[in-house]
């Protein structure tokens, strides 16, 4: 895609009914992230999230049986060693992911060459490392300052050479990514990165609106599904609790 000069666009699914959504539109690439740990499973950050967690919920997505590429994250300290890294790379594959990401360049390559050499396609991510929020101190736009801008430039050099497939760019900015964008040959997938990336990528839920309990600067949603399901969700109660009587339910009508 990148080669025609055609943005990707891809989003993330935790579930069968999501998955089966987002192909239905169109979505090229589907990711069982472990943003899960946050939109799905209420923890504050992704480094609650397991191996099981994410194998569970890529079952759930891959039974929808895609035919968009469906890539899994591995969770937090699941690729430390390149034995875990191929181990759990391999589990995820088991569980019908396409595709595995990871977080990380340099320091994790060696981990990403095995994971290639197995015949797993590998996905990227760098800039903002979310696994590493905590080590960081919160979730920081990387690319400001030259050195940052220095080692997004050989992480990705170095990604590309391993051979991943592409590199999802996370709150980076927006010259910084049209950069990177340009001298790597496997396409960025930015978050929070400015447009010139190759595709964009969301979390589902932030798209529709699904999670009002925070609002984030790269999303606008385009949906207010959380203030439409409550509307809903309490008419119904509504309807439950003050029901029509029998004798107007069953007044014949008129023709
Ligand atoms: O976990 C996730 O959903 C991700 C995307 C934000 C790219 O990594």
């Amino acid at each position: 895609m990148k080669a025609r000069g055609e943005k990707i666009a891809a989003l993330t699914a935790y579930d069968f009914p999501m998955a089966r959504l987002l192909d239905q539109a169109g979505i090229p690439l589907i990711l069982v992230g472990d943003s899960l740990g946050m939109v799905v499973l209420g923890y504050a950050d992704t480094t609650a999230v397991t191996m099981a967690d994410v194998e569970h919920h890529t079952r759930a997505a891959a039974r929808a049986k895609p035919t968009a590429l469906l890539a899994a994250d591995l969770p937090y300290r699941s690729y430390e060693t390149v034995e875990d890294a191929l181990k759990n790379a391999e589990r995820l594959v088991a569980a019908g992911a396409e595709a595995v990401k990871a977080e990380g360049g340099r320091a994790i390559l060696d981990q990403v060459k095995a994971i290639v050499k197995a015949g797993i396609p590998f996905l990227g991510h760098l800039g903002m490392l979310p696994q590493h929020v905590r080590e960081e101190g919160g979730y920081k736009v990387k690319g400001k300052v030259e050195s940052e801008k220095q080692a997004l430039f050989e992480d990705a050099d170095a990604l590309a050479q391993a051979g991943a497939f592409g590199i999802v760019l996370e709150l980076v900015t927006a010259p910084v990514a049209r950069e990177v964008s340009l001298r790597i040959p496997i396409p960025t997938i930015g978050i929070g990165a400015g447009p010139d990336c190759d595709g964009q990528i969301l979390v589902t839920p932030d798209l529709l609106g699904m999670l009002p309990w925070y609002s984030l600067k790269h999303v606008k949603p385009k949906l207010n599904a959380a203030e439409q399901m409550r509307a809903v969700v309490a008419e119904w109660k509504q309807n439950v609790e003050r029901p029509q009587t029998s004798k107007a339910v069953s007044a014949p009508m008129k023709s």
